[in-house]
């Protein structure tokens, strides 16, 4: 029997990998549809819950879908069908996966899950509130990771490999992978900030911020959302510094793809941030800017994970004895 594996057939486990990845990746669309619901300013076109407009949200008549409607039932409904496959995946692993770790993550998720369907409710009945919304966002950011470690620790490569492989390399880099996901979460958060408290106009110029290199500090939106721009800038640099020293480094195959995935996706990120000042907040590239910052979470959160599965950064020990050996014929 298979690492990790209990009472599931192999057709099943191969299921469960499957249904695991439609729904980290229907979680990663489900934030762009949420990035639309916001952006297109239609938070509030349903203005009840768990009942759209007095009536059964599943049976809503689709002619009565028009104008934000449409953005904001569907985002329900969609989520809705995010619940079901996470219900369907935490009760797979439960039935056929010994791996306590990954069962307590399954229910972990389930449960974030139920918290994030309230929150949005109440971010409608409380007329978007910012700490409602903000948390809304960013639980919906956890969730995301929760559902792709999920999908990774399911896939056939996860579950074959035994030990991880050695390599001659500082674990420096490792920690750097770590800081890198959780500086994302930072950044992510001060967007979230700076778009729910409508401060996404008050530095209205960009590469300039209101004609200066630093802006006067006249609001909580200039603050905020300088302190966004200058995270961007950070979290662009970390992306980079470790993708090179990924990319120059063979024997880490399987982090390359992600690390260049990763420099790709930011650097996307970026222009986006800045098309969506340029535009004055336009819907695609606001929608665009909500969706790359999942994805460059996605990929920033892949390249740590699997540095944790597949490899031993044992270039300390060669590194310390190096040394031991320089002070010794000193
Ligand atoms: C799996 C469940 C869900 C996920 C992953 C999710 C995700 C998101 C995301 C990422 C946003 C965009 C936030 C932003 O623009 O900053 C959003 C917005 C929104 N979501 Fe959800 N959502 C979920 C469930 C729900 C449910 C059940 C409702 C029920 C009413 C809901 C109502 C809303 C509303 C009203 C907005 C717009 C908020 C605003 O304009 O400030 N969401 N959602
Ligand atoms: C490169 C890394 C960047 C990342 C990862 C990132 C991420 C994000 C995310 C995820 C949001 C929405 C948060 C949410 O509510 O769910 C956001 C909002 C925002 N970002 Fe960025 N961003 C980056 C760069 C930039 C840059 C360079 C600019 C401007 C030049 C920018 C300007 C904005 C603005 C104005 C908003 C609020 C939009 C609104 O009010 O609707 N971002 N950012």
């Amino acid at each position: 029997m298979q690492k990790g594996t209990r009472t599931l057939s192999p057709s099943a486990r191969r299921w469960l990998h499957r249904i695991a990845s439609v729904l980290a990746v229907g979680t990663i669309l489900l934030i762009a549809k949420g990035g639309l619901v916001h952006s297109a300013g239609a938070g509030l076109s349903v203005p009840d819950w768990p009942t759209t407009y007095g009536e059964n949200m599943f049976t809503y008549p689709v002619e009565k879908w028009t104008g934000g409607i449409v953005y904001e039932h569907g985002h329900r409904l969609i989520a809705t069908g995010i619940g079901l496959l996470m219900i369907i995946v935490t009760v797979m692993i439960w039935m056929g996966d010994s791996r306590r770790w990954l069962r307590w993550l399954s229910a972990g998720a389930l449960l974030a899950v139920i918290v994030q369907g309230v929150l949005g409710g109440l971010t409608v009945l409380m007329r978007l509130p910012t700490a409602v919304s903000v948390s809304h966002a960013m639980l919906a950011q956890s969730f995301m990771l929760m559902t792709l470690l999920i999908a990774a620790a399911t896939s056939p490569r996860w579950m074959k490999s035994d030990a991880p492989g050695e390599v001659q390399e500082s674990s420096a880099l490792q920690k750097l992978l770590l800081a890198t996901v959780l500086f994302t979460f930072v950044q992510i958060l001060l967007g979230a900030i700076t778009r729910h408290t409508y401060s996404g106009m008050a530095i209205m110029d960009f590469p300039l911020n209101n004609g200066k290199v630093i802006p006067d500090f006249t609001s909580f939106g200039v603050m905020i959302q300088f302190a966004h721009r200058v995270g961007a800038v950070i979290l662009t640099t970390m992306i980079l510094v470790q993708g090179v020293r990924i990319l120059r480094r063979p024997a880490l195959r399987l982090l390359r793809v992600p690390a260049a995935a990763s420099i790709a996706m930011v650097l996307v990120q970026f222009m986006l941030g800045a098309t969506v000042i340029w535009t004055r907040e336009a819907i695609v590239p606001n929608t665009l800017h909500v969706m790359g910052g999942a994805l460059t979470f996605t990929f920033v959160f892949i390249t740590y994970i699997r540095s944790v599965r597949y490899y031993r950064f044992a270039g300390d020990a060669e590194n310390a004895a190096a040394l031991r050996v320089q002070g010794v014929n000193a």
